[in-house]
């Protein structure tokens, strides 16, 4: 199977007029970290999202947790409360700043982290005299956390919310866009996203001086002074010219990205749907409305008379990527000495669980190669 032929799980999907914009970046020499093209993103990522959203781009959606994590004050040795079905960008800027983090598992539903959990961990916590500094939740794949729950428990206790949803642009709950609801929020544009900017992030936060403050820390937090002058330790973190351009063409066609992701969700839905033993990640209820950045499924193998693994090298002999479910943080060797409060789902979800091939550009014909090579393992 050539590489040309292969069905990835989401690659990038290119819309028309981003050499447009890059074009334009070539002719006024804008070729780096200003520009008209990072200003234009931001400003169509702050109409997009709402809420009166400050948007500051940056190289991508792990600086942006980074620096998230700096604007809520979290110091080395303090612990941040992290979801643990999650990519490991979610936690590596907790241990850039030397700071702690304490795991929280996902609930069934949208298997993102559970509210009970969150306030169970804080109460631990503080019972023992820590005093968590911020709490990071996720939108995995696209679906929208319990974040009214989630929020309610951050304001009770007073604690930062930051909101992952690298990969949940799109995605709203009961209408409010998410990325917006936390304190701070961070979007992904890494390529296998649903827009990219080949690679690059953003934080999204609330107020004017939040923004001021992020691009100070992103461009290496120079004083205002004719010489170089710091009294703060900066970063080299802001989006350049070019890739802000790609962007720009980007998010012209979010909404016909987000569209064929829910197409391909539907397709995944059809396909599965007399298919006893497997189910798959839906929303709840109306209220959650994901972009189904990855359409995933459950497998119970007892019931369906397959496993995970028998359906992904199925795929793979056919030439179609999938993957398995996160692999949690709290099993992860490298944050194995690290507090966690379990509900058992995520690692559940680890064992049984697929990612699909859900990329926008996905054609018909190849739609049916994956039906034809989910039909292989099904019969
Ligand atoms: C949940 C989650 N958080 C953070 C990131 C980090 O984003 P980036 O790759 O742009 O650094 C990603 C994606 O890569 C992600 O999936």
């Amino acid at each position: 199977m050539s590489v040309n032929n292969k069905i990835w799980l989401s690659s990038p999907h290119m819309g028309g007029r981003e050499l447009k914009y890059i074009n334009e970046a070539f002719q006024e020499n804008m070729v780096s970290s200003s520009g008209s093209n990072i200003i234009g993103f931001e400003n169509s990522l702050q109409t997009y999202l709402g809420q009166d959203s400050k948007v500051v781009a940056v190289s991508s959606g792990t600086a942006a947790i980074h620096l998230a994590l700096k604007l809520a004050g979290v110091k080395s040795t303090d612990e941040v409360l992290c979801q643990s079905f999650t990519f490991v960008a979610s936690v590596n800027p907790i241990m850039y700043m030397g700071a702690i983090p304490v795991f929280i598992d996902s609930e069934s539903e949208t298997w993102n982290m559970c509210p009970v959990k969150l306030e169970e961990a804080i109460l631990d916590r503080l019972s023992k005299g820590f005093d968590p500094k911020a709490i990071v939740v996720v939108h995995s794949y696209g679906m929208p956390a319990k974040i009214d729950q989630i929020l309610v428990v951050a304001k009770k206790y007073n604690i930062t919310l930051i909101e992952d949803a690298a990969e949940a642009l799109g995605s709203s709950y009961k209408g409010q866009k998410c990325g917006t609801f936390g304190d701070y929020g961070i979007l992904s544009f890494n390529g296998n996203k649903i827009i990219t900017t080949s690679g690059g992030g953003a934080l999204v936060s609330k107020k004017l001086a939040d923004k001021e403050k992020t691009i100070f820390l992103a461009t290496q937090a120079k004083d205002e002074a004719i010489h170089y002058q710091h009294s703060e330790i900066g970063y080299n973190y802001r989006m350049s010219n070019i890739s802000a351009g790609i962007g720009r063409g980007q998010i012209e066609v979010l909404e016909q990205r987000v569209h064929s992701r829910i197409n391909m969700h539907n397709f995944y839905e059809e396909l599965f749907e007399e298919i006893i033993g497997v189910s798959m990640l839906n929303s709840p209820n109306k209220d959650f409305e994901s972009n189904y950045w990855l359409t995933c499924i459950l497998i119970n193998e007892t019931v369906a008379g397959f496993s995970k693994d028998t359906l992904r090298k199925q795929l793979s002999q056919d030439g179609i990527e999938s993957r398995p479910l996160w692999k949690p943080m709290h099993l992860q060797p490298i944050f194995s000495d690290y507090l966690h409060f379990d509900t058992g789902v995520s690692e559940e979800l680890f064992k049984n669980g697929l990612c699909l091939p859900s990329g926008s550009n996905i054609t018909n014909i190849e739609k049916q190669r994956i039906k034809e090579s989910i039909y292989k393992v099904l019969n």
